[in-house]
């Protein structure tokens, strides 16, 4: 039997049902957290589940529980479905209540959600890197929210995969922000340059993790906006989230990065990626 997690409760996962007045079903009015387990052990669970709370926090949904009682609740949940490798997804939604826009009364419980899935590390994909697309970034302005509406995300993303793409590169203007479901770096000069995390882009976890890699290993980072310019005369690219690690991308559209293999510092970083991993779950 699978377990899930519904308001608390372990419960058996084809049990766990949401009423088809839930804000998240009718508004998409929820938050979202993936977290990556390797060896069976959360990886940067405490970052996931602080980013959780503050995602909740700025639509104004009181989170029901500590943090300390969600990931106790989740290592069981990792625990009874016996999982080693793979991610746990969880959401939490401000209820169910009549539909209507505006919030409903305080008395209404927001609606907590979690499951867990197996889920490989890409490694072909990282050995050889992947294929990717340029679009317009055409989401809303608090693209820091890691919000269950995703529409814009889910339209660049299908763009992408109609291409044969892995991943599109979306940009507001000439500046790059981040991809569909992941953050975009580039290499130049020996200098790794990403995006700042403000309201244009989702702080990502692993980003944040790549930059104190960075820090550790003294290789220069600057977190600014770049243009579609430098992107296309950047050294090396490649993208990063929970279930892509650090991954290389060697092709844009038509045109071919660091001559279709990935590059030395983009290698460089995914060794170090791979060392916290293992230094904080064991090894790979
Ligand atoms: C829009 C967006 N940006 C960035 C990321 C990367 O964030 P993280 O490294 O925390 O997975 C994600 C992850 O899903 C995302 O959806």
């Amino acid at each position: 039997m699978t377990f899930a997690i519904l308001n608390g409760k372990l419960i058996n996962r084809s049990e766990a049902k949401v009423d088809i007045e839930d804000r998240g079903y009718q508004f998409g009015d929820g938050v979202y957290e993936v977290i990556r387990v390797y060896n069976g052990k959360m990886f940067t669970a405490k970052e996931h589940l602080e980013r959780f709370v503050k995602s909740s926090d700025s639509i104004g949904i009181s989170f029901p529980s500590t943090q300390e009682q969600l990931k106790s609740l989740l290592e069981k949940l990792i625990h009874k479905n016996k999982l080693q490798l793979g991610i746990i997804y969880m959401q939490l939604t401000r209820g169910v209540a009549p539909r209507n826009h505006a919030f409903p009364s305080e008395e209404v419980m927001p609606a907590l959600t979690a499951y867990t899935k197996e889920i490989a590390r890409p490694v072909e994909n990282m050995k050889n890197g992947v294929k990717t697309i340029l679009t317009e970034d055409i989401r809303w302005l608090r693209c820091d929210i890691k919000s269950l509406n995703l529409l814009g995300n889910l339209l660049a993303k299908q763009k992408a995969t109609e291409e044969g793409g892995y991943e599109a590169i979306q940009h507001r203007a000439e500046n790059i922000t981040e991809g569909s479901s992941s953050n975009i770096f580039i290499v130049k000069n020996g200098v790794v340059i990403t995006h700042e995390s403000d309201n244009l882009i989702l702080k990502g976890i692993t980003k944040d993790v790549i930059l104190k890699v960075c820090f550790e290993n003294n290789i220069p980072v600057e977190e600014r906006a770049f243009t579609l310019e430098e992107l296309a005369g950047a050294d090396e690219v490649f993208l990063s989230s929970t279930v892509s690690e650090v991954m290389p991308i060697v092709q844009i559209g038509d045109k071919k990065v660091t001559e279709g293999l990935p590059g030395p510092i983009t290698r460089k970083l995914q060794e170090l990626f791979e060392q916290e991993i293992e230094n904080h779950c064991g090894n790979l």
